[in-house]
């Protein structure tokens, strides 16, 4: 492959606030240093049907403070076949289009690595999930905002909750990750949080329960993370009923209003450095590599770390949770 030209990005998975903010930074990064830009609409899925359309920078004029992703997003069942992927890669070629920027989640950049290898076309991602599960960065775009989100919701939950002297099980999203359930629960005071990356180790409702739940207060909240390992809110308020009946409970699954809103100050500008490092990589040749922020450095963390290793939670904050939840 020779020199970069013209890039084409796209937004895959899940949305997540702040890919606006990415895009924007991408489609300028590349004008500034004289590449073409082109938008792929609806993830992988519009370069399979050839849904493509030439950027300016006044295509992303005002959208830096808008949740979703002007380029819509999908979930590509035809990408995962390999005659998919050449209908994708004989678009690619049509459009002019040399290197990809990839914003998305695991999924997205799983084929974003398969694509890469297979046609030996330059990829790079950008972590765009709420969920924070990719390894080899810090925070991924539109994980703050959720939670800002999380903390809003449960702030309100909580002036009910202390009214009627209740506990409350509030599910947060992250797939199989306890970051936002974990942290949720740190930043809005609740009681405790369940989270999947400890659920095989304890039993976290008994513990949640014998570390003096209501010794001292008359209502609790417990973040609780989506997941089939904790088995979501619903399964530990029936828990509660069953093996707890004097307790007053209650569920509230927050779902996809995790997902919208303007993205926060983190989120923008965590957008705005990865979109520009995107372009730096892909001026000096980088492929393969999802771009993040380590210790506030950006890094390239090559796509089969950042997919297959995972992500750990820091335990120290289980510890920090439960000792000022006393
Ligand atoms: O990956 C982001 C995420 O919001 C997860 O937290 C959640 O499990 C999933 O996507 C929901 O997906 P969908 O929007 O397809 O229902």
């Amino acid at each position: 492959m020779g020199a970069v030209k013209c890039i084409g990005i796209l937004t895959s998975g899940g949305d997540a606030p702040g890919m606006n903010a990415a895009i924007r930074a991408v489609t300028r990064a590349a004008i500034y240093n004289g590449l073409g830009v082109k938008g792929i609409y609806r993830g992988y899925k519009g370069l399979v049907t050839g849904e493509i359309k030439e950027f300016k920078s006044q295509n992303v004029s005002n959208i830096i403070q808008l949740g979703g992703t002007i380029l819509k997003t999908a979930r590509c069942k035809e990408f995962t076949t390999p005659e998919g992927r050449q209908l994708a890669y004989d678009n690619m070629k049509k459009e002019g289009i040399d290197a990809l920027v990839i914003i998305g989640g695991d999924g997205s950049l799983t084929g974003a690595r398969v694509f890469a290898e297979e046609f030996d076309v330059p990829c790079i991602g950008l972590p765009g999930t709420i969920d924070n599960d990719l390894y080899g960065t810090d925070t991924t775009i539109g994980y703050d905002t959720a939670l800002n989100t999380i903390l809003d919701a449960v702030d309100k939950i909580r002036d009910t909750a202390t009214s009627h002297e209740r506990l409350f099980f509030v599910e947060v999203m992250g797939r199989d990750a306890g970051f936002l359930a974990l942290n949720g629960a740190i930043a809005s005071g609740a009681e405790a949080a369940i989270i999947p990356e400890v659920s095989t180790e304890v039993d976290q409702l008994e513990e949640f329960i014998k570390n003096g739940f209501r010794k001292s207060k008359n209502s609790s909240i417990v973040l609780v993370a989506e997941s089939e390992l904790t088995g979501g809110a619903m399964h530990y308020a029936e828990r509660v009923k069953n093996e707890y009946p004097q307790y007053d409970v209650r569920v509230t699954i927050l779902g996809h209003l995790q997902r919208g809103g303007s993205p926060t100050a983190h989120d923008r500008i965590l957008a705005s450095r990865l979109g520009a490092a995107a372009i730096d990589a892909i001026m000096e040749g980088q492929r393969n590599v999802m771009i993040g922020i380590d210790h506030d450095e950006v890094v390239y963390v090559p796509f089969v770390k950042a997919i297959k290793k995972n992500k750990p939670i820091q335990r120290e904050l289980m510890n920090v949770l439960r000792e000022l939840s006393i």
